[in-house]
């Protein structure tokens, strides 16, 4: 078990339990997390559900860096993480993929970093998402029949309420592409530790506003639908990663 492992995969809501391995119970300074150590495409691999084994984390309640810790910990240089997200920018809809390189934080009350000691560090955010990472997914998702967006913005919500009309309104103003709860401070813990981060992000619903109503039931069966895609992709992904 003395073997690193360079690549780790955080599971959003509907990948809960998709990659299931040897369970580790890691101890973080932010407490324990469960790590499931498997192989995918001959390479040993880390996967941590992001909501928790049982989908019992809200989106503000995420133990975010217990899990990049763990990540961390064992060795990971490079994250495929998955998010679902709901769609602002006119002409994305339902069932496509959004490949992120850019976040707007609208979170209001989470741990936003591992630098809260005594030094104080500013990380460099020109490119929030890893470009490299980024570009093996985009390769990746164009053999699958799935409409996928190279780029966007994703403006990240406090939750676990989805956001008002009048939110998305501003979201799209400001430029907001995509909404959702938890891509920060993920990026942004990954990047302080200086791992490589990118994520595919699975459109479930427009936002709010722009259809009558927004379900987590809906978000799941969307979510589900599109989840042995989204496998395909993260399993390509890896394939490819040196
Ligand atoms: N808003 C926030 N988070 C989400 C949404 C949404 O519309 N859809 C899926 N996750």
């Amino acid at each position: 078990m003395n073997e690193k492992i360079r690549i780790g995969i955080i599971g959003g809501s509907g990948l809960e339990e998709i990659f299931k391995g040897k369970k580790k119970k890691m101890k973080t300074p932010y407490g324990d997390v469960i790590v499931n150590i498997l192989m995918l495409e001959g390479k040993k691999v880390a996967f941590i559900s992001r909501h928790g084994e049982k989908h019992q984390y809200a989106p503000h309640k995420v133990n975010y860096r217990g899990n990049i810790w763990a990540l961390k910990e064992l060795g990971v240089e490079k994250i495929i993480a998955s998010n679902a997200v709901g769609g602002i920018k006119e002409g994305i809809k339902p069932g496509d993929l959004v490949i992120p390189h850019d976040f707007i934080d609208f979170t209001k009350n989470r741990p936003l970093t591992f630098f809260d000691q005594e030094k104080v560090h500013h990380i460099d955010m020109t490119n929030p998402y890893c470009p490299e990472l980024r570009q093996i997914i985009i390769e990746k998702s164009s053999k699958y029949k799935i409409n996928t967006w190279e780029k966007g913005v994703y403006v990240c919500t406090e939750g676990p309420r989805f956001e008002t009309p009048a939110e998305i309104r501003m979201f799209r103003l400001i430029g907001a592409d995509i909404v959702g709860m938890t891509t920060v401070p993920e990026t942004v813990l990954a990047r302080e530790q200086k791992i490589c981060y990118a994520t595919i992000c699975t459109v479930t619903n427009y936002a709010a506003g722009m259809q009558e109503k927004i379900s987590s039931d809906e978000v799941m069966r969307i979510m589900k639908k599109v989840v042995p895609i989204v496998i395909g992709i993260i399993k390509d992904t890896i394939g490819s990663i040196s």
